[in-house]
Parts: structure tokens; C-alpha cells; sequence
């Protein structure tokens, strides 16, 4: 009948109405940090802003982005293991035939050390290992043979 029709859209419109209200409270309120993200130091807070002054994205990557002279930097600190901070400091402070000596003073080295630390603890890149097989296809390494 029209009049029952009626009252079901009203409350069709009254319960989006009221869900819209809820969400969009919830989705303006809650909060945008990552919980599950390390606290970053004051050290590596302040090697962040070296990282920005020399510009080291210009040659480096995280995750993949930035240029591609030289290496991603994400897990440079776990690649060489427990002597990991030493020698990112190494590569930093002295330079290499193909990374230049940027003259950093040994306080920007560590703290750009402590922010490739901080850097590190956010996660794994490249997050899969892929190979590709003889035939073309793309296999992931953790795949069943
Ligand atoms: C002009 C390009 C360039 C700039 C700018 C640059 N780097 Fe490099 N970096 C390289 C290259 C190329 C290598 C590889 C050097 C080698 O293996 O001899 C490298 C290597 C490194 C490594 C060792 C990576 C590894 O996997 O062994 C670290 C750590 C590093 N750079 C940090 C930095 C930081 C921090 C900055 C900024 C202060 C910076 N780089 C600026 C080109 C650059």
C-alpha cells in the first residue's frame, strides 16, 4: 500500500541518514597517526632534515622512490647486519668512487644514520622476491614449487 511504502522510505533514508552522521563523526575524529610505527628520535628527526638538506633522494630510493644512481636505502641498515650503522656511516661520511664525499660534519652523519635506522624498522623493500622462470611467468619465491 502507498502509505506503508512511505513509512519504508522513511526509514530506508532515516537509517543512511543516521549512518552517514556516524560515520562521517568517526572518519573526521580518528586520528591519522600509524600505530604501528616506531616512535622516530629527536636524532633521526634531525637526520631527516639532513637527508632533505643534502638531498640524498636525488641518487637514493625508500621503497623504490627517488633517483637510481645509487641503492635503495630502506633496509641498508639490516643488510650489513649487526655492523650496519657503521657502515652506512662509512659510505656517508667518506664517500665512494661513484657516491660522492658530501662533507657532512660527524654530527649529520649520525643523525642521518639514526633516521636510515628509523627508516629501516618501517618495514622490508622490495616486500615480495620475484623470479622469473625461462618461460616468462613470474614466480614469487615463498610460492609452492
Ligand atoms: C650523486 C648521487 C648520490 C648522492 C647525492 C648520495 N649518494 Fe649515497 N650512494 C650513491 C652511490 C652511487 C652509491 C653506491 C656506492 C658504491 O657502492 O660504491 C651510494 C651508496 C650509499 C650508501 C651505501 C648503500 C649500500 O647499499 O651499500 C649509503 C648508506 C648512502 N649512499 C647514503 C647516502 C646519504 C645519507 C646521502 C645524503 C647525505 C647520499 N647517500 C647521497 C650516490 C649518491
Amino acid at each position: 500500500m502507498p502509505g506503508d511504502q512511505r513509512i519504508n522510505n522513511r526509514l530506508v533514508f532515516g537509517t543512511l541518514f543516521v549512518s552517514f552522521i556516524f560515520y562521517s563523526a568517526y572518519v573526521y575524529t580518528a586520528g591519522t597517526e600509524a600505530a604501528h610505527l616506531p616512535q622516530m628520535s629527536e636524532e633521526a628527526s634531525r637526520g631527516q632534515h639532513v637527508f632533505q638538506k643534502y638531498n640524498c633522494v636525488a641518487c637514493h630510493q625508500f621503497y623504490g622512490l627517488g633517483g637510481y644512481m645509487g641503492p635503495d636505502l630502506t633496509n641498508v641498515i639490516s643488510k650489513y647486519g649487526a655492523a650496519g650503522e657503521t657502515v652506512a656511516a662509512t659510505f656517508i661520511a667518506s664517500g665512494t668512487a661513484t657516491m660522492p664525499n658530501l662533507g657532512l660534519d660527524p654530527t649529520e652523519v649520525q643523525d642521518v644514520v639514526a633516521y636510515l635506522s628509523f627508516v629501516n624498522q618501517t618495514g622490508t623493500y622490495p616486500p615480495k622476491n620475484y623470479e622469473v622462470t625461462w618461460y616468462g611467468t613470474v614466480r614469487q619465491e615463498d610460492d609452492p614449487q
